[in-house]
Protein backbone atom coordinates (compact mmCIF):
# COMPACT_ATOMS: atom_id res chain seq x y z
CA UNK A 1 0.00 0.00 0.00
CA UNK A 2 1.46 3.16 -1.24
CA UNK A 3 2.20 5.45 1.88
CA UNK A 4 0.31 8.80 0.85
CA UNK A 5 -3.25 7.74 0.80
CA UNK A 6 -5.41 10.66 0.60
CA UNK A 7 -8.41 8.45 -0.20
CA UNK A 8 -8.49 5.82 2.39
CA UNK A 9 -10.99 6.68 5.38
CA UNK A 10 -10.70 7.88 8.82
CA UNK A 11 -13.87 6.59 10.22
CA UNK A 12 -15.34 4.05 7.61
CA UNK A 13 -14.59 0.25 7.84
CA UNK A 14 -12.11 -0.87 5.43
CA UNK A 15 -9.69 -3.72 5.32
CA UNK A 16 -5.50 -2.57 5.99
CA UNK A 17 -5.50 -3.96 1.71
CA UNK A 18 -6.77 -5.42 -0.82
CA UNK A 19 -10.12 -6.19 -2.23
CA UNK A 20 -13.41 -6.13 0.05
CA UNK A 21 -17.02 -6.53 -1.37
CA UNK A 22 -19.85 -8.15 1.07
CA UNK A 23 -20.55 -7.52 4.62
CA UNK A 24 -20.88 -11.17 6.26
CA UNK A 25 -22.06 -12.32 9.35
CA UNK A 26 -22.52 -9.66 11.88
CA UNK A 27 -23.48 -10.28 15.38
CA UNK A 28 -22.91 -9.19 18.45
CA UNK A 29 -21.64 -12.09 21.28
CA UNK A 30 -20.74 -11.92 24.76
CA UNK A 31 -19.67 -8.47 24.56
CA UNK A 32 -18.63 -8.04 21.73
CA UNK A 33 -19.79 -7.17 17.90
CA UNK A 34 -17.79 -9.49 14.88
CA UNK A 35 -17.67 -8.09 11.73
CA UNK A 36 -16.73 -10.35 8.07
CA UNK A 37 -16.40 -9.09 5.10
CA UNK A 38 -15.86 -10.91 1.59
CA UNK A 39 -12.24 -10.35 0.61
CA UNK A 40 -9.59 -10.98 -1.87
CA UNK A 41 -6.31 -11.17 0.26
CA UNK A 42 -4.26 -11.30 -2.81
CA UNK A 43 -4.95 -8.27 -4.80
CA UNK A 44 -7.72 -5.07 -4.23
CA UNK A 45 -9.40 -6.63 -7.03
CA UNK A 46 -12.18 -9.49 -7.27
CA UNK A 47 -10.90 -12.73 -6.54
CA UNK A 48 -10.73 -16.84 -7.42
CA UNK A 49 -10.60 -17.26 -3.95
CA UNK A 50 -12.60 -15.66 -2.01
CA UNK A 51 -11.98 -15.88 2.14
CA UNK A 52 -14.01 -14.54 5.37
CA UNK A 53 -11.45 -12.16 6.85
CA UNK A 54 -12.86 -11.07 10.56
CA UNK A 55 -12.47 -8.00 12.51
CA UNK A 56 -14.01 -7.30 15.83
CA UNK A 57 -15.04 -4.18 17.96
CA UNK A 58 -16.40 -2.99 21.25
CA UNK A 59 -18.14 -0.16 20.04
CA UNK A 60 -18.75 -0.76 15.95
CA UNK A 61 -16.63 2.05 15.49
CA UNK A 62 -13.01 0.76 16.16
CA UNK A 63 -11.90 -2.15 14.93
CA UNK A 64 -9.11 -4.77 15.51
CA UNK A 65 -8.21 -7.23 12.26
CA UNK A 66 -7.87 -10.61 12.97
CA UNK A 67 -6.99 -13.83 11.56
CA UNK A 68 -9.31 -15.03 8.06
CA UNK A 69 -11.47 -16.49 9.65
CA UNK A 70 -13.33 -18.96 6.67
CA UNK A 71 -10.88 -19.87 3.66
CA UNK A 72 -11.10 -22.26 0.93
CA UNK A 73 -9.92 -26.42 1.88
CA UNK A 74 -12.35 -28.55 1.23
CA UNK A 75 -13.86 -29.81 -1.88
CA UNK A 76 -17.22 -28.60 -0.99
CA UNK A 77 -15.55 -24.59 -0.61
CA UNK A 78 -12.15 -25.00 -2.61
CA UNK A 79 -12.92 -22.35 -5.44
CA UNK A 80 -14.35 -19.63 -2.52
CA UNK A 81 -15.88 -19.21 0.53
CA UNK A 82 -18.67 -16.77 -0.07
CA UNK A 83 -21.28 -14.73 1.46
CA UNK A 84 -23.27 -16.07 4.49
CA UNK A 85 -24.97 -14.92 7.51
CA UNK A 86 -25.03 -16.09 11.39
CA UNK A 87 -27.26 -17.48 13.62
CA UNK A 88 -26.69 -17.61 17.35
CA UNK A 89 -28.55 -20.68 18.42
CA UNK A 90 -29.65 -20.37 22.31
CA UNK A 91 -29.24 -22.45 24.75
CA UNK A 92 -27.42 -22.72 27.98
CA UNK A 93 -24.37 -21.37 26.35
CA UNK A 94 -25.10 -19.42 23.24
CA UNK A 95 -23.74 -20.86 19.88
CA UNK A 96 -23.15 -18.71 17.08
CA UNK A 97 -23.37 -20.86 13.73
CA UNK A 98 -22.34 -19.34 10.11
CA UNK A 99 -24.09 -20.47 7.28
CA UNK A 100 -21.80 -19.36 4.06
CA UNK A 101 -21.54 -20.17 0.14
CA UNK A 102 -18.81 -22.23 -0.99
CA UNK A 103 -17.83 -22.79 -4.23
CA UNK A 104 -17.24 -26.47 -4.63
CA UNK A 105 -14.56 -28.43 -6.93
CA UNK A 106 -17.76 -28.29 -9.31
CA UNK A 107 -17.53 -24.75 -9.21
CA UNK A 108 -21.77 -25.70 -8.11
CA UNK A 109 -22.52 -23.24 -5.13
CA UNK A 110 -23.53 -25.15 -1.98
CA UNK A 111 -24.15 -24.02 1.41
CA UNK A 112 -21.95 -25.07 4.59
CA UNK A 113 -21.83 -24.51 8.20
CA UNK A 114 -18.66 -23.05 10.36
CA UNK A 115 -18.24 -23.01 14.36
CA UNK A 116 -16.29 -21.62 16.51
CA UNK A 117 -13.65 -23.65 17.91
CA UNK A 118 -13.54 -21.99 21.18
CA UNK A 119 -16.29 -20.38 22.75
CA UNK A 120 -14.59 -19.02 25.56
CA UNK A 121 -12.15 -17.09 23.34
CA UNK A 122 -13.99 -13.61 23.53
CA UNK A 123 -12.46 -12.89 20.04
CA UNK A 124 -13.67 -16.35 18.67
CA UNK A 125 -10.41 -16.35 16.44
CA UNK A 126 -10.66 -19.31 14.98
CA UNK A 127 -13.80 -21.05 12.99
CA UNK A 128 -14.06 -24.86 12.38
CA UNK A 129 -16.15 -26.19 9.44
CA UNK A 130 -18.59 -28.71 10.23
CA UNK A 131 -18.14 -32.52 9.28
CA UNK A 132 -21.83 -32.96 7.65
CA UNK A 133 -20.67 -29.92 4.59
CA UNK A 134 -22.42 -29.30 2.36
CA UNK A 135 -25.22 -28.66 3.77
CA UNK A 136 -27.40 -28.02 1.09
CA UNK A 137 -26.69 -28.84 -2.90
CA UNK A 138 -28.78 -26.78 -5.28
CA UNK A 139 -32.18 -28.10 -5.57
CA UNK A 140 -34.13 -28.95 -8.72
CA UNK A 141 -35.53 -25.21 -10.43
CA UNK A 142 -32.30 -23.68 -9.12
CA UNK A 143 -29.20 -22.93 -11.33
CA UNK A 144 -25.93 -24.55 -10.13
CA UNK A 145 -24.36 -21.50 -10.37
CA UNK A 146 -26.99 -19.39 -9.11
CA UNK A 147 -27.48 -20.62 -5.22
CA UNK A 148 -26.11 -18.46 -2.39
CA UNK A 149 -26.22 -16.07 0.16
CA UNK A 150 -27.64 -17.74 3.12
CA UNK A 151 -29.63 -15.38 5.39
CA UNK A 152 -29.42 -15.38 9.70
CA UNK A 153 -32.11 -18.32 10.31
CA UNK A 154 -34.97 -18.01 12.48
CA UNK A 155 -36.93 -20.42 14.42
CA UNK A 156 -40.82 -20.91 14.20
CA UNK A 157 -43.56 -21.28 16.20
CA UNK A 158 -42.66 -25.17 15.99
CA UNK A 159 -39.29 -24.83 16.76
CA UNK A 160 -37.94 -25.46 13.74
CA UNK A 161 -35.32 -23.53 11.96
CA UNK A 162 -35.75 -21.99 8.53
CA UNK A 163 -33.47 -19.50 6.25
CA UNK A 164 -33.58 -18.17 2.82
CA UNK A 165 -31.09 -18.65 0.19
CA UNK A 166 -30.43 -16.27 -3.04
CA UNK A 167 -31.17 -18.36 -6.47
CA UNK A 168 -32.06 -17.85 -10.08
CA UNK A 169 -33.79 -19.90 -12.84
CA UNK A 170 -33.60 -18.37 -16.04
CA UNK A 171 -34.99 -14.62 -15.84
CA UNK A 172 -36.72 -15.32 -12.60
CA UNK A 173 -35.06 -14.66 -9.47
CA UNK A 174 -35.94 -16.16 -5.95
CA UNK A 175 -35.38 -16.87 -2.89
CA UNK A 176 -35.62 -20.50 -1.46
CA UNK A 177 -36.37 -21.56 1.89
CA UNK A 178 -34.94 -24.20 3.73
CA UNK A 179 -36.48 -25.75 7.17
CA UNK A 180 -34.25 -27.71 9.96
CA UNK A 181 -35.11 -29.40 13.29
CA UNK A 182 -31.83 -29.24 14.28
CA UNK A 183 -29.83 -26.95 12.33
CA UNK A 184 -28.07 -29.56 10.61
CA UNK A 185 -30.17 -31.52 8.14
CA UNK A 186 -32.19 -29.56 5.87
CA UNK A 187 -35.15 -29.36 3.75
CA UNK A 188 -35.59 -27.31 1.09
CA UNK A 189 -39.40 -26.10 0.48
CA UNK A 190 -40.30 -26.84 -2.85
CA UNK A 191 -42.80 -23.65 -3.39
CA UNK A 192 -40.24 -19.88 -3.18
CA UNK A 193 -40.18 -18.04 -0.55
CA UNK A 194 -40.48 -15.09 -2.49
CA UNK A 195 -39.99 -14.42 -6.69
CA UNK A 196 -39.83 -12.02 -9.25
CA UNK A 197 -39.88 -12.33 -13.06
CA UNK A 198 -37.22 -11.13 -15.34
CA UNK A 199 -34.88 -9.44 -12.69
CA UNK A 200 -32.22 -12.27 -12.69
CA UNK A 201 -30.56 -13.30 -9.82
CA UNK A 202 -31.40 -12.85 -6.31
CA UNK A 203 -28.36 -12.26 -4.11
CA UNK A 204 -27.48 -11.34 -0.32
CA UNK A 205 -31.65 -12.06 0.78
CA UNK A 206 -31.94 -10.58 4.02
CA UNK A 207 -35.30 -10.99 6.21
CA UNK A 208 -36.21 -9.86 9.76
CA UNK A 209 -39.12 -8.52 11.83
CA UNK A 210 -39.62 -4.24 12.08
CA UNK A 211 -41.30 -3.50 15.07
CA UNK A 212 -44.70 -1.31 14.27
CA UNK A 213 -44.19 1.19 16.91
CA UNK A 214 -40.91 1.70 18.24
CA UNK A 215 -37.71 2.36 17.13
CA UNK A 216 -36.45 -1.05 18.57
CA UNK A 217 -35.26 -4.07 16.53
CA UNK A 218 -36.43 -7.44 17.07
CA UNK A 219 -34.21 -10.72 16.90
CA UNK A 220 -35.32 -12.48 13.82
CA UNK A 221 -37.76 -15.00 14.85
CA UNK A 222 -39.98 -13.14 16.48
CA UNK A 223 -43.39 -13.04 14.96
CA UNK A 224 -46.49 -10.86 17.01
CA UNK A 225 -48.89 -8.79 16.13
CA UNK A 226 -46.36 -5.96 16.92
CA UNK A 227 -44.22 -6.43 13.64
CA UNK A 228 -44.03 -6.17 10.04
CA UNK A 229 -41.32 -8.03 7.77
CA UNK A 230 -38.69 -6.89 5.67
CA UNK A 231 -37.54 -8.58 2.92
CA UNK A 232 -33.72 -6.99 1.69
CA UNK A 233 -32.69 -8.00 -1.75
CA UNK A 234 -29.82 -7.75 -3.58
CA UNK A 235 -30.24 -7.42 -7.69
CA UNK A 236 -27.18 -8.12 -9.38
CA UNK A 237 -28.37 -6.62 -12.70
CA UNK A 238 -28.95 -3.38 -10.92
CA UNK A 239 -26.27 -3.64 -8.54
CA UNK A 240 -28.73 -2.22 -5.83
CA UNK A 241 -30.62 -2.98 -2.63
CA UNK A 242 -34.27 -3.76 -2.63
CA UNK A 243 -37.06 -3.88 0.32
CA UNK A 244 -40.02 -5.05 0.20
CA UNK A 245 -42.63 -4.88 3.61
CA UNK A 246 -44.79 -7.59 3.98
CA UNK A 247 -46.63 -9.98 5.34
CA UNK A 248 -44.70 -13.10 6.20
CA UNK A 249 -47.06 -15.71 5.63
CA UNK A 250 -45.95 -18.41 8.44
CA UNK A 251 -48.30 -21.21 7.54
CA UNK A 252 -47.77 -21.54 3.36
CA UNK A 253 -43.94 -20.41 3.89
CA UNK A 254 -43.63 -17.59 2.07
CA UNK A 255 -43.45 -13.65 1.53
CA UNK A 256 -46.54 -11.43 0.64
CA UNK A 257 -44.98 -7.79 -0.53
CA UNK A 258 -47.54 -5.09 -0.14
CA UNK A 259 -46.44 -3.68 -3.12
CA UNK A 260 -45.17 -5.96 -6.19
CA UNK A 261 -41.47 -5.06 -7.60
CA UNK A 262 -41.73 -3.02 -10.56
CA UNK A 263 -38.59 -2.21 -12.12
CA UNK A 264 -39.43 1.61 -11.57
CA UNK A 265 -37.92 4.58 -9.71
CA UNK A 266 -40.96 3.87 -7.04
CA UNK A 267 -39.75 0.57 -5.85
CA UNK A 268 -38.16 1.05 -2.60
CA UNK A 269 -34.33 1.03 -2.32
CA UNK A 270 -32.21 1.05 1.23
CA UNK A 271 -29.65 3.45 -0.89
CA UNK A 272 -30.03 5.68 -3.74
CA UNK A 273 -26.36 5.59 -4.32
CA UNK A 274 -23.52 3.40 -4.19
CA UNK A 275 -24.35 0.18 -1.76
CA UNK A 276 -25.00 -3.27 -2.54
CA UNK A 277 -25.09 -6.57 -0.63
CA UNK A 278 -26.41 -4.82 2.84
CA UNK A 279 -26.61 -7.38 5.63
CA UNK A 280 -28.45 -6.15 8.97
CA UNK A 281 -28.39 -7.85 12.64
CA UNK A 282 -30.42 -7.71 15.65
CA UNK A 283 -27.96 -6.11 18.50
CA UNK A 284 -29.59 -7.50 21.99
CA UNK A 285 -26.90 -5.00 23.89
CA UNK A 286 -28.80 -1.80 22.63
CA UNK A 287 -31.98 -3.01 21.38
CA UNK A 288 -31.72 -2.32 18.03
CA UNK A 289 -31.28 -3.58 14.19
CA UNK A 290 -28.15 -2.40 12.90
CA UNK A 291 -27.59 -2.30 8.87
CA UNK A 292 -23.81 -2.53 7.21
CA UNK A 293 -23.39 -2.09 3.86
CA UNK A 294 -20.81 -2.68 1.00
CA UNK A 295 -20.02 0.81 -0.35
CA UNK A 296 -18.27 0.29 -3.83
CA UNK A 297 -15.58 1.70 -6.04
CA UNK A 298 -15.63 4.29 -8.61
CA UNK A 299 -12.45 4.44 -9.63
CA UNK A 300 -10.76 2.41 -12.41
CA UNK A 301 -9.04 -1.32 -12.30
CA UNK A 302 -5.81 -0.30 -12.57
CA UNK A 303 -6.19 2.72 -10.23
CA UNK A 304 -7.29 0.48 -7.19
CA UNK A 305 -4.55 -1.68 -7.90
CA UNK A 306 -2.08 1.28 -7.52
CA UNK A 307 -3.89 2.36 -4.43
CA UNK A 308 -3.79 -1.35 -3.40
CA UNK A 309 -7.51 -1.47 -1.37
CA UNK A 310 -10.56 -1.16 -2.80
CA UNK A 311 -14.19 -1.07 -0.96
CA UNK A 312 -15.78 0.08 1.48
CA UNK A 313 -18.71 -0.47 4.05
CA UNK A 314 -20.91 2.33 5.23
CA UNK A 315 -21.00 3.90 8.77
CA UNK A 316 -23.60 0.78 10.42
CA UNK A 317 -27.27 2.16 10.68
CA UNK A 318 -29.64 1.36 13.17
CA UNK A 319 -33.44 0.38 10.99
CA UNK A 320 -36.44 0.89 12.00
CA UNK A 321 -40.04 1.30 10.73
CA UNK A 322 -41.41 5.18 10.29
CA UNK A 323 -44.67 5.97 11.27
CA UNK A 324 -46.35 5.30 8.25
CA UNK A 325 -45.42 1.99 7.93
CA UNK A 326 -44.92 2.48 4.37
CA UNK A 327 -40.99 2.67 4.80
CA UNK A 328 -37.80 2.21 6.77
CA UNK A 329 -35.41 4.45 7.94
CA UNK A 330 -32.08 4.53 8.71
CA UNK A 331 -29.73 6.27 11.07
CA UNK A 332 -25.94 6.15 11.65
CA UNK A 333 -25.65 4.75 14.70
CA UNK A 334 -24.83 6.89 17.71
CA UNK A 335 -21.64 5.62 18.15
CA UNK A 336 -19.92 7.59 15.35
CA UNK A 337 -20.52 10.86 17.49
CA UNK A 338 -17.70 9.28 19.87
CA UNK A 339 -15.26 10.90 16.96
CA UNK A 340 -16.81 14.10 16.73
CA UNK A 341 -14.12 16.75 17.53
CA UNK A 342 -14.25 20.31 16.82
CA UNK A 343 -17.74 21.81 16.31
CA UNK A 344 -19.00 24.93 13.65
CA UNK A 345 -22.66 25.68 14.48
CA UNK A 346 -24.43 28.84 12.38
CA UNK A 347 -27.81 29.64 13.56
CA UNK A 348 -30.71 31.32 12.05
CA UNK A 349 -28.83 32.70 8.34
CA UNK A 350 -30.57 33.80 5.30
CA UNK A 351 -29.07 32.10 1.93
CA UNK A 352 -30.54 34.12 -0.60
CA UNK A 353 -30.77 33.09 -3.62
CA UNK A 354 -27.90 32.62 -5.64
CA UNK A 355 -25.78 32.74 -2.20
CA UNK A 356 -23.12 30.50 -0.84
CA UNK A 357 -21.54 30.53 2.72
CA UNK A 358 -18.31 28.15 3.64
CA UNK A 359 -18.65 26.14 7.26
CA UNK A 360 -14.87 27.46 7.53
CA UNK A 361 -12.79 25.93 10.98
CA UNK A 362 -13.39 22.04 10.66
CA UNK A 363 -11.58 19.53 8.54
CA UNK A 364 -13.73 19.48 5.73
CA UNK A 365 -12.43 16.26 4.44
CA UNK A 366 -13.05 14.38 7.50
CA UNK A 367 -16.70 15.59 8.69
CA UNK A 368 -20.09 15.33 10.18
CA UNK A 369 -22.67 17.75 8.81
CA UNK A 370 -26.26 18.60 10.28
CA UNK A 371 -28.53 20.86 8.85
CA UNK A 372 -32.13 21.63 9.29
CA UNK A 373 -33.29 24.45 6.16
CA UNK A 374 -36.44 26.34 6.90
CA UNK A 375 -38.55 26.61 3.32
CA UNK A 376 -40.30 29.65 2.26
CA UNK A 377 -43.93 29.10 1.06
CA UNK A 378 -44.32 26.57 -1.22
CA UNK A 379 -47.39 28.27 -3.41
CA UNK A 380 -45.07 29.51 -6.24
CA UNK A 381 -42.79 26.48 -7.16
CA UNK A 382 -42.38 25.18 -10.48
CA UNK A 383 -45.12 22.23 -11.33
CA UNK A 384 -43.89 18.81 -12.57
CA UNK A 385 -45.20 16.06 -13.73
CA UNK A 386 -43.72 13.55 -12.17
CA UNK A 387 -45.18 10.40 -13.84
CA UNK A 388 -42.56 11.35 -16.76
CA UNK A 389 -39.82 12.18 -14.50
CA UNK A 390 -37.01 9.65 -13.45
CA UNK A 391 -35.76 11.30 -10.68
CA UNK A 392 -31.97 9.24 -11.61
CA UNK A 393 -32.14 11.23 -14.79
CA UNK A 394 -33.63 14.64 -13.38
CA UNK A 395 -30.97 15.00 -10.84
CA UNK A 396 -28.51 14.40 -13.27
CA UNK A 397 -30.02 17.02 -15.68
CA UNK A 398 -30.74 19.29 -12.93
CA UNK A 399 -27.17 20.22 -11.97
CA UNK A 400 -26.65 21.88 -8.99
CA UNK A 401 -26.20 25.14 -10.35
CA UNK A 402 -29.11 25.53 -12.96
CA UNK A 403 -31.31 27.67 -10.90
CA UNK A 404 -35.22 26.55 -9.77
CA UNK A 405 -37.39 28.69 -7.32
CA UNK A 406 -37.00 26.43 -4.28
CA UNK A 407 -33.92 24.81 -4.67
CA UNK A 408 -31.20 23.63 -5.89
CA UNK A 409 -29.75 24.06 -2.02
CA UNK A 410 -27.80 21.90 -0.01
CA UNK A 411 -24.12 21.24 1.06
CA UNK A 412 -21.14 21.15 -1.76
CA UNK A 413 -18.83 19.08 0.34
CA UNK A 414 -15.02 17.97 -0.70
CA UNK A 415 -15.20 20.91 -2.54
CA UNK A 416 -12.00 23.05 -3.83
CA UNK A 417 -11.57 26.83 -2.75
CA UNK A 418 -12.47 28.23 -6.22
CA UNK A 419 -15.57 25.01 -5.81
CA UNK A 420 -14.22 23.79 -9.64
CA UNK A 421 -14.03 20.44 -7.55
CA UNK A 422 -17.06 19.32 -5.49
CA UNK A 423 -19.84 16.60 -4.74
CA UNK A 424 -23.02 18.75 -4.50
CA UNK A 425 -26.19 17.48 -2.35
CA UNK A 426 -29.14 18.93 -2.68
CA UNK A 427 -32.59 19.38 -2.45
CA UNK A 428 -35.18 20.74 -4.88
CA UNK A 429 -38.89 21.36 -4.32
CA UNK A 430 -41.79 20.92 -6.89
CA UNK A 431 -45.44 20.72 -7.08
CA UNK A 432 -47.18 17.80 -8.41
CA UNK A 433 -50.50 16.71 -8.51
CA UNK A 434 -52.59 17.13 -4.88
CA UNK A 435 -48.92 17.30 -3.46
CA UNK A 436 -45.65 18.73 -2.94
CA UNK A 437 -42.57 16.83 -3.85
CA UNK A 438 -39.22 17.20 -2.78
CA UNK A 439 -35.45 15.54 -5.02
CA UNK A 440 -32.93 14.77 -3.09
CA UNK A 441 -30.04 14.57 -5.30
CA UNK A 442 -25.89 13.77 -5.13
CA UNK A 443 -24.28 15.29 -8.15
CA UNK A 444 -20.85 13.34 -8.67
CA UNK A 445 -20.27 15.23 -12.06
CA UNK A 446 -17.84 17.63 -10.61
CA UNK A 447 -16.32 15.69 -7.79
CA UNK A 448 -13.13 15.74 -9.27
CA UNK A 449 -10.87 17.59 -12.37
CA UNK A 450 -10.32 13.38 -13.25
CA UNK A 451 -11.88 12.23 -16.33
CA UNK A 452 -11.17 8.48 -15.69
CA UNK A 453 -14.01 8.17 -12.81
CA UNK A 454 -17.71 6.99 -12.46
CA UNK A 455 -19.27 10.00 -11.89
CA UNK A 456 -22.72 9.18 -12.03
CA UNK A 457 -25.43 11.18 -10.24
CA UNK A 458 -27.65 10.01 -7.90
CA UNK A 459 -31.25 10.99 -6.40
CA UNK A 460 -34.45 10.25 -6.13
CA UNK A 461 -37.91 11.78 -5.02
CA UNK A 462 -40.05 12.27 -1.93
CA UNK A 463 -43.09 13.67 -0.88
CA UNK A 464 -42.83 16.64 1.57
CA UNK A 465 -45.62 17.86 4.08
CA UNK A 466 -46.44 21.60 3.21
CA UNK A 467 -47.19 22.34 6.33
CA UNK A 468 -43.54 21.35 8.24
CA UNK A 469 -41.70 24.00 6.50
CA UNK A 470 -37.85 22.64 7.05
CA UNK A 471 -35.97 19.93 5.65
CA UNK A 472 -32.75 18.37 7.04
CA UNK A 473 -29.52 16.78 5.98
CA UNK A 474 -27.01 14.77 7.09
CA UNK A 475 -23.87 14.39 5.49
CA UNK A 476 -20.53 11.71 6.58
CA UNK A 477 -17.93 12.92 4.54
CA UNK A 478 -14.41 10.86 4.98
CA UNK A 479 -12.22 11.55 2.04
CA UNK A 480 -13.45 9.24 -0.46
CA UNK A 481 -16.89 8.68 0.61
CA UNK A 482 -20.39 10.89 1.48
CA UNK A 483 -23.22 8.95 3.11
CA UNK A 484 -26.14 11.72 2.99
CA UNK A 485 -29.00 11.25 5.14
CA UNK A 486 -32.03 13.22 3.87
CA UNK A 487 -35.12 13.88 6.33
CA UNK A 488 -33.59 12.64 9.18
CA UNK A 489 -32.81 9.47 7.78
CA UNK A 490 -36.01 8.79 4.97
CA UNK A 491 -33.48 8.90 1.90
CA UNK A 492 -30.27 7.40 2.22
CA UNK A 493 -27.46 8.48 -0.49
CA UNK A 494 -24.15 7.40 -0.91
CA UNK A 495 -21.41 8.35 -3.00
CA UNK A 496 -17.50 7.66 -3.69
CA UNK A 497 -15.26 10.30 -4.97
CA UNK A 498 -11.96 10.95 -6.06
CA UNK A 499 -11.27 14.64 -5.91
CA UNK A 500 -8.38 15.63 -7.43
CA UNK A 501 -7.74 19.45 -5.44
CA UNK A 502 -9.91 19.11 -2.35
CA UNK A 503 -8.09 16.53 -0.27
CA UNK A 504 -6.59 16.79 3.00
CA UNK A 505 -6.80 20.94 3.99
CA UNK A 506 -7.83 21.86 0.62
CA UNK A 507 -11.03 20.28 1.36
CA UNK A 508 -13.69 23.04 2.20
CA UNK A 509 -17.35 22.63 2.79
CA UNK A 510 -19.84 25.05 1.78
CA UNK A 511 -23.82 25.18 1.97
CA UNK A 512 -25.07 27.12 -1.22
CA UNK A 513 -28.67 27.90 -2.23
CA UNK A 514 -28.98 28.06 -6.43
CA UNK A 515 -32.67 28.67 -6.39
CA UNK A 516 -34.67 32.20 -6.89
CA UNK A 517 -35.98 32.32 -3.51
CA UNK A 518 -34.33 32.42 0.49
CA UNK A 519 -34.11 29.71 2.09
CA UNK A 520 -32.94 29.70 6.26
CA UNK A 521 -30.20 27.88 7.96
CA UNK A 522 -32.30 27.11 11.08
CA UNK A 523 -29.27 25.70 12.07
CA UNK A 524 -25.95 23.98 11.05
CA UNK A 525 -23.66 22.16 13.47
CA UNK A 526 -20.59 20.19 11.95
CA UNK A 527 -17.75 18.57 13.11
CA UNK A 528 -14.33 17.52 12.40
CA UNK A 529 -14.48 13.86 12.77
CA UNK A 530 -11.03 11.96 14.58
CA UNK A 531 -9.42 8.98 13.26
CA UNK A 532 -11.22 5.17 14.35
CA UNK A 533 -8.89 2.97 15.40
CA UNK A 534 -8.16 0.15 13.16
CA UNK A 535 -5.35 -2.27 15.07
CA UNK A 536 -4.07 -5.71 13.59
CA UNK A 537 -3.64 -7.99 16.47
CA UNK A 538 -0.03 -10.37 15.70
CA UNK A 539 -1.09 -13.75 13.78
CA UNK A 540 -2.56 -16.20 16.08
CA UNK A 541 -0.15 -18.59 14.60
CA UNK A 542 2.61 -16.59 15.10
CA UNK A 543 1.80 -16.73 19.31
C1 LIG B 1 -22.72 -10.03 -3.85
C2 LIG B 1 -22.04 -11.33 -4.19
C3 LIG B 1 -22.72 -12.51 -3.50
C4 LIG B 1 -21.61 -13.51 -3.39
C5 LIG B 1 -20.42 -12.62 -3.10
C6 LIG B 1 -19.12 -13.13 -3.62
O1 LIG B 1 -21.89 -8.93 -4.05
O2 LIG B 1 -21.98 -11.53 -5.57
O3 LIG B 1 -23.84 -13.00 -4.19
O4 LIG B 1 -21.81 -14.44 -2.38
O5 LIG B 1 -20.72 -11.36 -3.67
O6 LIG B 1 -18.08 -12.36 -3.13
Amino acid sequence: VPEKQPYRTWYHFQPPQNWMNDPNAPMYYKGVYHFFYQHNPYAPTFGEKMVWAHSVSYDLINWIHLNHAIEPSDSYDINSCWSGSATILPGEEEQPVILYTGIDNNKYQVQNMAMPKDLSDPFLREWVKHPQNPAMTPPSGVEVNNFRDPSTAWQGKDGKWRVVIGAQNGDEGKTILYQSEDFVNWRVELNPFFATDNTGVCECPDFFPVSINSTNGVDASVQSQSVRHVLKISYLRRHQDYYFLGKYVYDEGNFVPDVKFTGTSSDLRLDYGKFYASKSFFDHAKNRRILWGWVNECDTRQNDIEKGWAGLQCIPRQVWLDESGKQLMQWPIEEIEKLRDKQISILGEKLVGGSIIEVSGITASQADVEVLFELPELENVEWLDESEVDPHLLCSEEYATRSGTIGPFGLLALASEDQTEHTAVFFRIYRASNRYICFMCSDQSRSSLRQDLDKTTYGTIFDIDPNVKTISLRSLIDRSIIESFGEKGRICITSRVYPSMSIDKNAHLYVFNNGSQSVVISELNAWSMKQAEFGQEESINKQ
